[in-house]
């Protein structure tokens, strides 16, 4: 069942699904994606992730189009675009202006920080990001991909320069991507920091569609993705233990990484990515699915892909979140 949830220390609530509409405009026609918005707007689904290098700004376009008479329905986070080589933050209000031109709108809730720069010079970025909240032109403002050092580093500045602070870290997180535990997610626990997460199925690795034994599908992201064939190979026996608890509990595969990565302490919302509306659909399901301790354990350990570290106490120490208590 699709929640509301409180997004971060901001007093505003986002759903605990966020729809991430990298592929409309890529594998996903406009026709479908308006489908996919109107099923996720019945079903509770407000909180919605775009970018603006999403299929060249083409994926900005579609969602003005098909949030037209609907936009205050949704939560809308997109994303800054910042060629190599230019001013970053000389550029966050331009990529804003553009983004919004062509999501219909006269704001966002939520612009990020899509990825962290050499020399990016955070004061600059965070005077930046204040002087398009202040024309309200976004509601919060947050990073994606960012360390939790980066994030404090930011969060620091912006106290003390009195503007407004980041309060979203969009990451990828899956069964086999696990580096935001460390730190992390203790640290958005501990300074009320939203995290969302995005790859929760590894594009798709994670969803029981491709097999490790045979060839991969032609109608899927590998046939673009040239990653996944590698992922799929490297991580076989954690798939064939995911397919295995999924057919165990009557359920498909994809409900069970989704489900993994929601239960975690410290995750606000996955982002779940799709192509059709089947999937969308079927996604939902994986909100009412509640696994064990012992099978979100038990997982995890086929996947074997924690980071790996040889203390034994400060390893766990410092993805604790008890050290607040
Ligand atoms: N901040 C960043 O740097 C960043 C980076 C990447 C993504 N994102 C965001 O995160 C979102 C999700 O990323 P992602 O698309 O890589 O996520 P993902 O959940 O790992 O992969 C989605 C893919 O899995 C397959 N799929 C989805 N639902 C399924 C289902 N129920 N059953 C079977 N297959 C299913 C589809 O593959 P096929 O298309 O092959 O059918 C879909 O394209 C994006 O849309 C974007 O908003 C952010």
């Amino acid at each position: 069942m699709i929640k509301q949830v409180p997004f971060a220390d901001t007093g505003a609530t986002v759903s605990n699904f966020c729809l991430g509409t990298m592929m409309f405009g890529d594998r996903c026609d406009e026709a479908e994606a308006s489908r996919i918005m109107a099923c996720a707007l019945e079903h509770g689904v407000n909180f919605v992730d775009t970018a603006a290098v999403y299929t060249g700004g083409q994926t900005e376009e579609i969602l003005g189009r098909i949030l037209k008479g609907r936009r205050n329905r949704v939560f809308l986070a997109t994303k800054v675009n910042v060629p190599d080589g230019t001013d970053y933050p000389a550029q966050i209000g331009p990529s804003l202006d553009a983004s919004l031109a062509r999501l219909q709108t006269d704001h966002v809730d939520l612009y990020l920080i899509h990825w962290a720069r050499k020399n990016m010079n955070p004061e600059a970025m965070l005077r930046a990001l204040s002087t398009v909240v202040q024309a309200g032109k976004c509601r919060f403002v947050g990073c994606s991909n960012f360390p939790a050092w980066l994030i404090a580093h930011f969060n620091g500045l912006a106290t003390r320069m009195g503007v407004p602070r980041l309060v979203n870290n969009q990451l990828p997180y899956n069964l086999i991507e696990r580096g935001l535990e460390v730190e992390i997610l203790p640290q958005a626990v501990a300074e009320r920091i939203a995290i969302t997460c995005y790859r929760p199925l590894m594009a798709g690795v994670l969803s029981g569609k491709y097999d490790p034994d045979q060839p991969l599908p032609s109608d899927s992201r590998s046939a673009s993705d040239t990653r996944i064939a590698g992922w799929l190979t490297d991580h076989a026996t954690g798939v064939r233990k995911l397919v295995a608890l999924a057919k165990d509990r009557g359920v498909n595969p994809a409900h069970v990484a989704i489900a993994w990565v929601r239960n975690q302490l410290g995750v606000t919302a996955p982002i779940i990515g799709v192509s059709r509306l089947a999937q969308f659909e079927d996604s939902l399901s994986a909100f009412s699915l509640t696994l064990t301790g012992t099978e979100q354990k038990d997982l995890a350990d086929a996947f074997g892909t924690a980071v790996k570290e040889v203390s034994q106490y400060y390893g766990p120490l410092r993805r604790s979140f008890e050290l607040l208590a």
